[in-house]
Parts: C-alpha cells; structure tokens; sequence
C-alpha cells in the first residue's frame, strides 16, 4: 500500500514509525516530512502541510491508499474533506468537526449545551464588555483567544491589571491574528493535567493510554509555554476508577454532542483535562494526535496502526480491540538553546550509531544539509524510551539524551518527576 502523511514533526515521524509496523506498507509520502523523517519515508519538502491543492493533487498522482492528516492546520483548513472528494481514504476530522479545537467558542458552547464538565466561562466580542466583566471578576484567571495561536493563545492573568493588557494584546494588537476577534474569559481552575488520545470512528472509542506533557521550558513548571518539553505515559494520576468517571461523563457525551451537532468527529479527538478537586474537567480538545504526546503513546500500542486507522475510515471500531502494552514510556525533548524565544539554526547533529533497542530517535525539527543532518526548528528531535516500569524509561531516555549532541542542546532534567513522585506517594 501507498500512504500519505500530511505534517513534519515528531508527532508524524512517531505515526510514521508505527504504520510502517505493517508489511503490507510498501512507501510513505511525508509532506513535507523533515531531515530524520527522511530515514523512514519519502519527504516532499516543497508541499508544505497548509498547501491543500498541491497535498490533493500528489495524492491523486501517487494513486495514494490512505492518507493520515496529522496537524491542526490543514485539518481546520478542509484537507481531508478534499481528500475524501477526490476518492482518497483518510484519517482526520473534517473541517466541521475540527472546529472542536479550531475555535474554543465552538467547543466551550458545545459543553455548555450537552453539559460536558469544563470550565465556567463567558465568550465576549467586545474588548469594552471584556474588561467591564474582569472589574468585578476573581484572579487568576483565564483568558483564551478563539482561535488556533500555536498553543500561545491561553494567558492567565493575577491582577485587573494583568488582565487589561491580555485583552489588549489578544483582541486590540491581535497577538494571534484573527483568532483574538472573540475571546472566552475561564474560570481558573485546579489540579493535575492529564492527556488522553483516543481513537474514534464518531460513535465506538478506543481511548489510547493516558499520558502526561510538561508544557513550560524550565525546569520545575518555570518559563514561557511551549508545545511541549517532554511526556511520559501512563500518567499514574489518571487511576481506572478516574478513566471510567472521564469515559461516561466525558468520552462518549462528546461523540454524542458532535454528531447531535451535524459533525460527527472521526480521527483521534484529544482531550486535555484537569482532575479538579470536583473532578475531571476538559481544558481543552484537539482534534489531532498530541505533539509530544503521540511520541510516548505510540511506541505502548500492540495494535496494527494502520488497521486501526482504516476501522476509523470505515467505521468498524466497535469489532476492533486496540491493546496496549502494560510498560511505561518517557520522552525529553532536546530543543535549540533560547527555545522558544529565538534560536539559532543549522547546527550539525551527533547522533549515535548504536542506541539501546528501547530506545527510539523522533525526528522534530531538523533537515538535511548536503546530507549532513542539521538543525531547524525549536524542538529538535524527541528521545522516547520504552520499559516495564516508568523509572526505567526515563533513566534510558535520559542516558540516550545526553549522548546525542549540536551545538545549544537544551532539555528539561526532571521530566516525569512529578509523577514518578506521585506513584511513590
Ligand atoms: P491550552 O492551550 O488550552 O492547553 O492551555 C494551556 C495551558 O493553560 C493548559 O495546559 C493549562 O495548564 C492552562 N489552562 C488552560 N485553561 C485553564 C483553566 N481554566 N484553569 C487553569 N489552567 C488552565
Ligand atoms: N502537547 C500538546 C499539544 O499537542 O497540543
């Protein structure tokens, strides 16, 4: 079989790795792909992951089998409903049901009407109406800008003050562009945050093993927001009895409310929560794969990838098991020195030959430059390793991270302390 993958980072390369699992994958397209992608698929790196026209027409040249649109980008811009009107078989939501990450007024208004738990919240168009409300409001707070900003969008104000400015800089400055035309100002809410992927085809889900991002640069939750520092999987805060509490007051009245809505949502919906003293909460959907969450949830799944992204096409979810390993996995991102501030680019990478077998190399953010390997973007490359226990996982990601080099490597040193922490308790 022929297969496409729309994106270019760790995320793809992870998907990538897994479909290819399958002996009956005889290429993969990566559009554009990325330098260590390269390793394992076919790269196009003119295509960028926006440039629908072109993704459309090398699908229909290649006679491509299935495709796999990875990013929020092009899912929010109609690939796939496009795909799907040339014939193509593909894994995504259409533009209709992405709008469940694509705008936050969508998906706070869809858990308000089908009383889905999330935070308590007003949408506003108006930066005057905005700041009338914060005068009399209780801080921190939350304040979100509409649409998608790079994980960027969220600022959390202390003060009035603090706030005045977040509104200016999101609606009046337009900080994120359009995005900042409407703003939901959120009710700041408390407790561990947990990830979960799942699998679903609209109706049937298969929620995939939770997992646990570190979304600030430094060490000790310090710094700016990025899209992710490292992962770990399983997040030992998310017990069975919390996973069937999300499933029936979570999990399935979401698929419900999609298709209630006219759009029902098929691909993987991520739901990014908030175990809140009165229980899980969503923060926020996605309505893709995690970025690095994929990293460490992937290399845990015993399950034919592909197998499972086709019953999502065709909607036979419900006769598929998806089984997962009982192991643990850690992550650590190695990112350009100043990430995700300004960093410099072009810095060869040393990557040893012989790395332990548990041990996977996921390409983020690199190229290749007269065929050396060299550095291009913040995040850089994802070192996950796999093992029977989480403490095992992170010492071998962490020995493998230290002997890969360029020039400004930076990582965070304590990720998966918090919940190697919480298991000790
Ligand atoms: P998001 O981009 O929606 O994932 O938000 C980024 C981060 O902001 C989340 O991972 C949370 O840590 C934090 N956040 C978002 N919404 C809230 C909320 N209502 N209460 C507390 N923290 C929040
Ligand atoms: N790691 C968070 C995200 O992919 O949005």
């Amino acid at each position: 079989m022929k297969l496409l993958i729309v994106g270019g980072g760790g995320r793809e390369h992870a998907i990538i790795k897994k479909l290819k699992e399958n002996p009956e994958v005889a290429v993969i397209y990566a559009l554009p792909g990325n330098g260590g992608i390269a390793q394992d698929a076919v790269c196009v790196p003119e295509i960028g992951a926006k440039d629908i026209p072109a993704i459309v027409d090398f699908a229909k040249t290649h006679a491509i089998d299935f495709a796999v649109v990875a990013p929020d980008d092009p899912l929010a811009l109609g690939c796939v409903d496009r795909l799907h009107e040339a014939g193509i078989p593909c894994f995504g939501p259409d533009a209709k049901a992405a709008r469940i990450e694509s705008s936050k007024v969508f998906s706070k208004n869809l858990m308000r009407t089908y009383g889905i738990p999330t935070a308590a919240y007003e949408v506003f168009h108006d930066p005057k109406a905005a700041l009338e409300y914060l005068s009399t409001a209780s801080f921190p707070i939350v304040i979100k800008a509409d649409g998608l900003a790079l994980g960027k969008g969220v600022l959390i104000p202390q003060n009035l003050d603090e706030a005045a400015s977040a509104v200016k800089t999101i609606m009046e400055d337009k900080a994120f562009g359009d995005s900042g035309n409407e703003i939901v100002i959120e009710e700041f809410l408390t407790g561990p945050e947990v990830s979960v992927l799942a699998f679903t085809d609209g109706t049937a889900i298969r929620p995939m093993v939770s997992s646990m991002d570190h979304k600030r640069a430094g060490d000790g939750d310090t710094g700016l927001n990025t899209g992710g520092m490292g992962t770990v999987a399983p997040n030992p805060f998310y017990t069975a009895e919390i996973a069937q509490v999300c499933m029936d007051t979570i999990f399935l009245p979401t698929l419900a409310a999609m298709r209630a809505e006219g759009c029902p949502f098929k691909g993987c919906l991520y739901f990014g929560l908030m175990l809140t003293p009165d229980g899980p909460k969503v923060i926020e959907y996605n309505c893709r794969f995690g970025d690095p969450e994929t990293q460490v949830v992937l290399p845990l799944l015993k399950t034919d990838l592909l197998t499972i992204m086709q019953a999502v096409e065709q909607e036979t979810l419900a006769d598929l098991d998806v089984e997962w390993s009982d192991g643990a996995a850690a992550c650590v991102i190695l990112a350009s020195g100043g990430y995700p501030g300004h960093y410099e680019k072009g810095k060869v990478l040393t990557i040893p030959e012989a790395l332990p077998a548990n041990v996977t190399v996921y390409h983020a953010g690199d190229k290749l430059d007269g065929g050396v390997l060299v550095t291009s973007g913040g995040r850089v490359l994802g070192i996950t390793a796999a093992a029977p226990t989480l403490k095992e996982a992170l010492t071998d990601a962490y020995t493998a991270a230290e002997a890969v080099d360029f020039e400004g490597k930076y990582m965070r040193h304590d990720i998966g302390r918090r919940a190697l922490a919480a298991m000790e308790d």
